[in-house]
């Protein structure tokens, strides 16, 4: 059975725009969960803004102000262990997560990602899969393990790539799906629907 109330943290750099989908689900009621944080690694992005305007709490936890990357992490861990999250959202956290963070919390971060995994992993990646010459893109949703953008899929969609498309005009597809599937799979997670199988993710009816 599904827990009262399940918590979730949500790690921004941008826009935020993911993390509005999250937001809008949870008061439209298609999600069962409440955001305890959003934490971003950039100053005054405008994904803090989004947070702020819905009352939610976060925080900018500047990587500068730590000596290392452990020592980041460490804060970080620290900050979402303070609110008994049950799962991390990497929403456009663009700073690669180390091993400390991902086995404290192993099982329990998500991420999304404007390609069909595992092609075109890493950066500019609609751009990537423009040059390439794809046919097709989309979003994939995944667990984070410690291969960048190599967890076990959990969902994906795909977005057809048209001869007049650009950089921005397939990003901005790709991103309408991205706003879809965020919070589809958040919920399957939340009902417990989902069992992995070696690297595969079944989704139990
Ligand atoms: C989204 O397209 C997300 O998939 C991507 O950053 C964008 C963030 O947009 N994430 C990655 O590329 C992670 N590898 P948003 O800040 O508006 O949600």
């Amino acid at each position: 059975m599904a827990p009262d109330k399940f918590i979730l943290a949500v790690l921004v750099s941008g826009q935020g725009s993911n993390l509005q989908a999250i937001i809008d689900s949870i008061e439209k009621n298609d999600l069962s969960a409440e955001i305890a944080l959003v934490v971003s690694n950039v100053k005054d992005t405008y994904a803090l803004e989004r947070a702020h305007k819905h009352g939610l709490e976060s925080i900018f936890l500047d990587p500068k102000s730590y000596p290392d990357r452990n020592g980041y992490e460490q804060a970080l861990v620290e900050r979402i262990q303070s609110k008994s999250v049950n799962l991390i959202c990497l929403a456009g956290f663009m700073r690669v997560l180390g091993n400390h963070f991902i086995e404290t919390f192993s099982g329990r971060i998500i991420n999304i990602h404007p390609s069909l995994l595992p092609a075109f992993p890493g950066l500019r990646v609609q751009k990537r899969a423009l040059e390439h010459g794809a046919r097709f893109s989309g979003c994939t949703v995944h667990y984070v393990n410690e291969e960048v953008d190599g967890g076990p899929i959990i969902l994906q969609t795909v977005v057809p790539i048209y001869d007049n498309d650009n950089e921005a005009s397939l990003s901005k597809r790709i991103l309408e799906q991205e706003h879809i599937a965020y919070p589809e799979a958040i919920q399957l997670i939340i009902e417990d629907r989902l069992t992995l199988s070696g690297r595969r993710v079944l989704h139990n009816k």
